[in-house]
């Protein structure tokens, strides 16, 4: 497995293969939810590209960039063993200059929601998945639907910037009580862990109760009562586009959640 720690190396490599390339771009960490986008990645490309870097630009003041984890021996290991075929680990520095030309995540969609608590959060992840998508030049690139604003906006990218590349979408891995993998799930006791399963348990009630009930109010009701979390940052229905919506719409619905617990914040969502 190569381990490409440059744009430049990163280019050079690329321009070596001849086949289809899948595209994991992943900010480390890695667990069972990203290694589910290696292997389907793996599973529909003659070779699979995982990028690995804690974009500077996405963290708002304040946040978590610093003590975000980092373990990229470990992840080389994942990653080996999974059949990658390169790791693409560039620096701020190399990936970064001064002044540079910005992308602006759209006016609505980038703001509402995640965009809404964490302002700028989405122009951040716009400006390094372009930056990525050009230096690896991806057949196919994998993106979990446990980041659904972030998916959606990504999918937008492709098409007013006309990538020619196909944006694949993969499902939320969960832990077997459910509590969606994320890697800050380990900011998480062992108490607050318990609460935050409060998240997709109110999720799947949602989802239930969506089979009889329409109006969201209601089912937001239910969750409420459900939630054991310590701030509410959103409830939100949408459609599959981020229009909010006040009727459930089978087959065209998103419920998202966004919440603290202790310190750490946690999103989920279901699928309708
Ligand atoms: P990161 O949080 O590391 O996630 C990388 C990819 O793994 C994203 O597409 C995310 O949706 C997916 N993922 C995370 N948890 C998952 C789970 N439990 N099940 C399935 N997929 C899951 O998202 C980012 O990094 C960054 O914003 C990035 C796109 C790399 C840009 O910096």
């Amino acid at each position: 497995m190569k381990i490409l720690n440059s744009p430049a190396k990163a280019s050079e490599y690329r321009k070596s293969l001849k086949g289809s390339v899948g595209f994991v771009p992943t900010m480390g960490a890695l667990h069972e939810g990203h290694l589910s986008l290696i292997k389907k990645a793996k599973s529909e490309n003659d070779f699979v590209i995982v990028s690995i870097f804690v974009n500077p630009t996405q963290f708002l003041p304040g946040e978590d960039f610093n003590k975000y984890p980092r373990r990229l021996e470990a992840d080389f290991e994942i990653c080996k063993r999974a059949g990658v075929d390169a790791v693409f680990t560039p620096t701020p520095e190399n990936m970064y200059s001064e002044d540079e030309i910005l992308i602006k995540a759209p006016k609505v969609k980038g703001y509402i929601l995640e965009g809404f608590f964490r302002p700028g959060h989405f122009d951040g992840v716009l400006q390094v998945v372009n930056k990525l998508f050009n230096i690896i030049r991806p057949t196919r690139a994998y993106f979990g639907k446990k980041d659904a604003q972030q998916l959606y906006l990504i999918k937008q990218m492709v098409k007013n910037f006309f990538f020619d590349i196909e944006i694949i979408e993969c499902d939320t891995v969960r832990e077997k009580d459910g509590l969606a993998l994320s890697s800050r799930n380990i900011y998480l006791s062992e108490i607050e862990r318990n609460r935050a399963l409060s998240i997709s348990k109110a999720l799947k009630r949602a989802a239930k109760l969506s089979a009889s009930i329409k109006d969201t109010e209601k089912i937001k009701e239910e969750m409420l009562k459900i939630l054991d979390v310590d701030e509410m940052q959103y409830i939100a229905f949408v459609d599959r586009d981020f229009n909010y919506i006040k009727e459930i719409i089978p087959g065209n619905t998103i419920i998202l959640i966004a919440a603290k617990v202790g310190e750490t914040r946690l999103i989920d969502n279901i699928f309708i």
